[in-house]
């Protein structure tokens, strides 16, 4: 019988008894039945720690436990850290059957063979797993996740899926909002929080015994129960700092402050210690017997003597390692260095890396600034290594890389060639790709040329990781270096350019598309119509979008007849802009009936895309629903799982409109995650659109834009980035509701300028009404009364609907109450019929507002019995802010703001904080008209006012709001 960890204790941990009980939870119940769990918290909230202690209360209960650790900056090897995780089970190899056997053995590098495939090699490493599990209990800890190779990472992410029913347990811990290859989507969560406060008082007295009461409960407040900040900002202040003999530093966010902390304090080093971090840190694993070879010394204690001083990092005489105490440390040794020294540090290690030939090629290759034929010889033979262990991505990665460190032309191009067949031939997991490289190969003997095989290797490349940039130096490269002539007639060149412009569209960046135009422009005697439609409505469609409308009805009036899903595909892409859908709706049905009736996955799943849109945009969202429901099981199915992110967002933005709050910014937190690492920038872009919309729901304008401009920012419509014309009333909206009037008239400027509503009928009125919401009371009626009377606002009910809220709300504040309850009541209507659940709500409440058309005489006697700061500090608590938020803003303490809460509640005539918001909207009722550019002003820090207009209320949640809490409690 082995002893159950729950017997343990923890030893070295300040509080968390919670936590540890929770993940022995977790652990006693994946022995019995398996299971995974993700923990993710902010960098140095302990993470690490916990899993320590984890990791030894297993062992001592007698469970087998493997670790394997991400590192950034290793140099990416394939399948390192599955090396790293199963090692210790090699012995255990030949109990499995013979395919999953020799897959893992050629993966892991324990022996040659034939590349496998990634799913064998995934459900080798399964097989193993649960075969030890047999045996025994075994426990998986992986720590800093989004650090391990890509090709380890999707093999874990494979394995987390499926233990259930074994005894092994993984356990996985991942930064919050890190990025990474590995897949989490359905997996369970656990998020490590901040120390509570008397457990991080506790740890400061236990490390810093002498500290200053004052300054530790500086220290307390700036790291907010974050332990690697409460360790370490004391560490940073000088003698004098910690007992108060001299003043603090002020107050800085502590993500940054700790990177910032760590940076200076590497660069603070003297050079020679400095340059041995940097060495340990592009290393990657700290093995000292590489680091003394690389600084020509076997003495390396004296150099490191400064940062085992300033606890930065240490040598671990055990395991003959530089460790560095945390991995903020190792970005801040590579931060606070120059790019020479790290080509010098690269050079340093390839020289003595000889036994290791990839990493070797890979630390030459970051070395390299010029073309160098020796470098890319190299890195051609480790591309052929990480081949034969089937990680195509990386393989193909390392062969564009060394086609760019290539002197000659005929070299550049055999590689590329390579590359671009290794991408295509890399097949079956996607049948598209198969069906056009087949087409190819039955096309003729040309098929040396990159150009033949580039386009299906960016499907695979895409499907199965590759970045977005490495798919873009294999188009370019193919293209540029290819035996064309630029023939508009040239098939294959022009398939490439179509790939192209969808890898640049992909990356959404403006650069990437340079090579794409000038390969354009050289198309004899003049580009396909259908590629010039698609790009001019689909790259850049604020700038090129507009002139190219004639050439897109001249394409929709025949569509219809069309019978090549391939102009239909690439049609409905133009039409999507300019929000023209609708008329390619039914050919698109007509490639979804035939994906399923087993037709080509990709065409089934770009109509599927197209239909989802429509129908978001026409209000058709069980439809919408349906669909992308569809489109994510046949991108898994068919081996399109590239594409899953589009339907992800389909079902964020639903999930945000709907009220779903939590499912939509998990759902775009997924794809932001996603992409990150693959270069998808495009994709990112679409995330941000549902946290846009769920925090208008929410009524959380602040964040709502943050994500707006991070798509695009105020006064500009950024160059090809296409999707940030969806979001440009949002924007606006936004702006004008956290007192950015500036930026809410420069986006209405850009709009004009653009003159975005002769692209699309849908853009002319979110841009009529954009005008009305930054425009002053005096303007806004007729402009919006000129959004609502364009031709198709019924069309788009959800965006129809909007404006006739933002139009209702600013007539009840100019006290036109039955006007806008007109507005109001269709509002409502329209989004009762949607399901716009939050929508729904706002515009409720504004409603039942219009009732109080005259000023009540309570709020009369209240308006006059509060003081200025009552008044303030009431209209922030109304607006949804904590107590300790209010104090911070208005330099008082959270008691105080206690205080003056409740003697606001008996002025008010109000007993709860949930009835604030309306005691304070007849009390502005009471107190209007005001001057236009002003504010009920009173003394001190801004108020929670907005610039112009009488009254604009505050932010307001739908859920999680003040409800319910009482003055002086804070949240
Ligand atoms: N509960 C705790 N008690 C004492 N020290 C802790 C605790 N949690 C973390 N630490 C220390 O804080 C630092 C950062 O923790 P770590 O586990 O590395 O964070 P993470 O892995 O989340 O980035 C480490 O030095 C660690 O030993
Ligand atoms: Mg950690």
């Amino acid at each position: 019988m082995t002893r159950q960890a729950a017997d343990l204790p923890a030893a070295g941990l300040t509080g968390r008894v919670t936590e540890l009980d929770f993940l022995r939870g977790f652990f006693g119940q994946a022995v019995v039945s398996g299971g995974a769990l993700l923990l993710t918290g902010d960098p140095g909230v302990g993470k690490t720690a916990l899993l320590n202690a984890l990791a030894d209360a297993a062992s001592a209960a007698g469970t087998m436990v493997l670790r394997v650790v991400g590192v950034e900056f290793d140099t990416d090897v394939s399948f390192s850290g599955l090396n790293q995780a199963l090692f210790p089970l090699a012995g255990d190899l030949g109990e499995l059957d013979a395919a999953h056997r020799d897959a893992l053995r050629v993966a892991l590098g324990f022996g040659a063979g034939p590349a496998p495939d990634r799913l064998l090699v995934s459900s080798a490493a399964l097989a193993l797993l649960r075969h030890v599990a047999a045996r025994g209990p075994l426990l998986l800890i992986v720590d800093d996740l989004p650090w391990i190779d890509r090709a380890s990472a999707g093999v874990l992410g494979f394995v987390a899926r499926r233990l259930v029913g074994s005894r092994a347990g993984l356990l996985a811990a991942c930064r919050t909002g890190a990025q990474s290859y590995f897949d989490r989507a359905g997996l369970p969560e656990y998020e490590l929080k901040p120390l509570h406060d008397a457990a991080a008082a506790e740890l400061v007295d236990a490390r810093f015994p002498g500290l200053d009461p004052l300054v530790k409960s500086r220290v307390l407040d700036v790291a907010r129960g974050n332990p690697l900040a409460l360790l370490e900002l004391p560490q940073a202040l000088t003698d004098a700092q910690r007992s108060a003999a001299e003043p603090l530093p002020s107050v800085l966010p502590l993500g940054e402050r700790l990177r910032e902390l760590f940076t200076s304090r590497v660069a603070r080093l003297p050079p020679a210690t400095r340059a041995l971090l940097l060495l340990a840190a592009l290393e990657g694993t700290g093995d000292l017997r590489v680091l003394r070879a690389a600084v020509g010394r076997d003495d390396l204690l004296d150099d490191l003597a400064p940062a085992e001083r300033d606890q930065l990092a240490r040598i671990d005489e055990n395991s003959r390692q530089v460790t560095f105490r945390h991995p903020l440390i190792r970005s801040a040794a590579v931060e606070a260095s120059t790019a020479s020294e790290r080509r010098r540090a690269h050079q340093a290690l390839a020289a003595v890396l000889a036994d290791q030939p990839e990493r070797r090629a890979l630390h030459l290759g970051e070395a390299c600034v010029e073309p160098d034929e020796e470098v890319a010889s190299l890195l051609d033979e480790a591309a052929h290594r990480i081949l034969a262990r089937g990680d195509y991505p990386a393989a193909v990665a390392m062969l564009t890389r060394a086609a760019d460190l290539s002197p000659g032309a005929a070299e550049r191009s055999r590689r590329l060639a390579e590359a671009a067949y290794i991408g295509a031939e890399a097949i079956g997991e996607m049948r598209s790709a198969a069906q056009l490289l087949e087409g190819m190969r039955q096309a003729g003997p040309q098929a040396s040329d990159p150009l033949h095989y580039a386009p299906a290797a960016m499907f695979v490349m895409l499907n199965g990781d590759g970045h977005v940039d490495t798919v873009h130096r294999l188009l370019t490269g193919a293209i540029e270096g290819g035996g064309h002539r630029y023939e508009a007639g040239d098939t294959v060149l022009v398939n490439a350019l179509w790939s192209l412009a969808m890898t640049c569209w992909l990356g959404g960046r403006r650069e990437l598309w340079d090579p794409f135009y000038t390969a354009l422009a050289r198309l004899s005697p003049a580009p396909p119509p259908l590629l010039a439609l698609n790009i001019d409505l689909f790259a850049d469609p604020a700038r090129t979008g507009a002139a190219a409308l004639p050439r897109l009805e001249a394409a929709l009036r025949t569509v219809h007849q069309e019978a090549d899903p391939n102009v239909i595909e690439n049609v409905a892409g133009a039409a999507m802009y300019a929000d023209r859908l609708a008329e390619v709706r039914e050919p698109l049905w007509r490639s979804v009936r035939r994906g399923r009736e087993g037709g080509l996955g990709r065409r089934h799943l770009v109509a599927l895309m197209d239909l989802c849109t429509d129908d978001f945009h026409r209000g058709e969202w069980g439809e919408a629903a349906e669909l992308a429901a569809e489109g994510l099981r046949v991108s898994e199915e068919r081996g399109g799982r590239f594409f899953g992110w589009y339907f992800r967002y389909h079902q964020a933005l639903l999930a945000a409109v709907q009220g779903r709050f939590g499912t939509s910014r998990a759902l775009a937190g997924q794809i932001i995650g996603w992409a990150g690492p693959r270069g998808v920038r495009t994709a990112q872009v679409f995330a941000h659109q549902p946290l846009v919309l769920a925090d208008l729901g929410q009524g959380d304008f602040e964040s709502a834009y943050q994500h707006a401009t991070a798509m695009s920012p105020a006064g500009t419509l950024a160059s090809h980035v296409p999707h940030c014309l969806w979001v440009v009333m949002d924007l606006v909206e936004a702006a004008v509701r956290t007192h950015r009037q500036a930026e809410a008239e420069r986006h209405v400027q850009a709009m004009a300028e653009a003159d975005i509503a002769a692209l699309s009928p849908r853009l002319a009125i979110l841009a009529a009404a954009s005008a009305a919401i930054a425009a002053a009371d005096e303007q806004a009626p007729a402009l919006f009364e000129q959004a609502l009377s364009l031709p198709t606002v019924d069309q788009w009910p959800f965006d129809g609907a909007r404006v006739r809220l933002a139009y209702g709300e600013r007539l009840r504040r100019a006290r036109a109450a039955a006007e806008s309850r007109i507005h109001l009541q269709a509002a409502l209507a329209a989004f009762q019929k949607l399901g716009a659940a939050p929508w729904a709500a706002r515009a409720e409440r504004e409603l039942r507002a219009t009732g109080r058309t005259r000023m009540p005489p309570a709020a009369a006697r209240a308006a006059a019995a509060l003081t200025p700061q009552e008044l303030q500090i009431a209209r922030l608590a109304a607006s949804g802010l904590t107590n300790k938020q209010i104090a911070e803003r208005l330099f008082l303490s959270p008691r105080t703001v206690g205080g003056h809460l409740y003697r606001v509640f008996p002025k008010l005539g109000i007993t709860s904080r949930a009835a604030l918001r309306d005691a304070l909207d007849a009390v502005d009722d009471s107190l209007a008209p005001r001057p236009l550019g002003r504010g009920l002003q009173v003394g001190g820090p801004p108020v929670e006012r907005p610039p112009r207009g009488a009254g604009v209320r505050f932010a307001q949640r739908d859920g999680g709001g003040p409800a319910g809490r009482e003055a002086g409690q804070d949240r």
